[in-house]
């Protein structure tokens, strides 16, 4: 494991409760060391969400996607089992798929080798005679994968300790709670990936709140019942959700569930369609976040209508968020601020999200 970070004090590691806390400070935000810091002991040891099993359903679907510090990819093999790789061929490192979608073979787009839907080395063109090479022991190398209420997570440092996050757990209580939703039932419809220029926690913590909605979005201000928005903090997660009172063009009227399961993953659920969102640290001030689209309904003219408009809007939101995210890095790094006050009514998950973190720092999973 890397040396913990000079700027990570004690004094900021301490558990406090939401009506003492102050937010974390700054420097959590700004300085570069963090970035290789929170890969090790926050991203590695967690489950990171890659997909949906709905798109894996037939021989050869595939999908490939970064998740913080690793190409990965997942493939449905000849006899439709998940398998789950690293994206990262055995020659010089190049990538063996990019995207999604099905093939029968993999290619690496570097030099060519190829490699079979169950990861083996197939064919190596003009290798020539390399001495003691093995082509048997040239497959892909395998990344633990696991399947919950179809969806399906990857995570990169086994550990036998437990992470904070058991994610089979998560995944059940939520399903109880959504229904009659269901997760299982949902068809993939987009992927749209955002580049915000802020830490990965700037938009996280921004996520945890509805505080910021009616300054923010006024547009979903007017969709949802911002008097009736509950927060609910949970073991190694925690709910937003808020009644969308009448249908709009976009949504259909019902319970929305605003799932965040620590560290990185979010599950936007309302009623007909499953939005997730994965936040993936690119840099110390830089992050992307993954959005995948899912629907009950993608082939009704009424459904096209209203993914359309769901697209549309989803993408208004989160321009909103993506420029107020900026914004607060530039604060974070101006040097004048240094920590925070929380709302007691608005920001519990933010506190939740920060004590998980401060846990994860005091006692690191190595
Ligand atoms: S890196 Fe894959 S074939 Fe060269
Ligand atoms: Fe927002």
């Amino acid at each position: 494991m890397i040396e913990r970070p000079r700027i990570l004090l004690d004094e900021h590691l301490q558990t406090t409760r939401l009506e003492r806390a102050w937010t974390a400070p700054a420097c959590w935000y700004t300085d570069p060391g963090m970035h290789a810091w929170e890969l090790d002991t926050v991203f590695r040891p967690a489950w990171q969400l890659l997909g949906h099993v709905g798109s894996l359903v037939n021989p050869g679907d595939f999908l490939v996607s970064d998740i913080a510090g690793a190409p990965v990819l997942a493939v449905c093999d000849r006899d439709q089992r998940i398998n789950s790789f690293y994206n990262v061929c055995r020659h010089r490192a190049g990538p063996v798929a990019a995207g999604r979608g099905q093939c029968s073979l993999f290619r690496c787009r570097y030099h060519g080798w190829v490699y079979g839907l169950d990861g083996t080395l197939r064919h190596t063109p003009e290798l020539g005679e390399v001495a003691g090479f093995n082509r048997g022991s040239h497959g892909l190398h395998g990344i633990e994968s696991h399947i919950t209420e179809s969806l399906l997570f990857v995570r990169q440092s086994n550990t036998n300790r437990a992470n904070g996050t058991d994610i089979d757990r998560v995944m059940r209580e939520i399903d109880a709670r959504i229904s009659p939703q269901q997760l299982g039932n949902q068809t993939f419809h987009t992927s749209v990936s955002y580049t915000i220029d802020c830490n990965w926690k700037v938009y996280v913590d921004n996520y945890l709140e509805g505080y910021h909605i009616p300054q923010v979005h006024p547009e979903l201000a007017d969709i949802l019942d911002y008097r009736d928005y509950k927060t609910e903090i949970l073991d190694g997660y925690s709910l937003q959700y808020s009644n969308i009172e009448s249908a709009t063009s976009a949504y259909s009227a019902g319970a929305a569930y605003y799932y965040f399961i620590f560290p990185n993953t979010m599950l936007n659920i309302l009623p007909g369609r499953l939005q997730t969102n994965v936040v993936i640290p690119l840099a110390h001030n830089r992050c992307r976040v993954d959005f995948d689209y899912y629907y009950t309904d993608t082939e009704s003219d009424s459904a096209r209508v209203q993914i359309d408009e769901d697209l549309r809007f989803g993408d208004l939101v989160q321009q909103q968020d993506g420029t107020i995210c900026e914004q607060v890095q530039r604060g974070l790094a101006s040097g004048s601020y240094e920590q925070g006050r929380l709302s007691v009514a608005r920001e519990a998950c933010v506190h939740h999200f920060q004590e998980c973190l401060r846990k994860v720092f005091r006692d690191p999973i190595g």
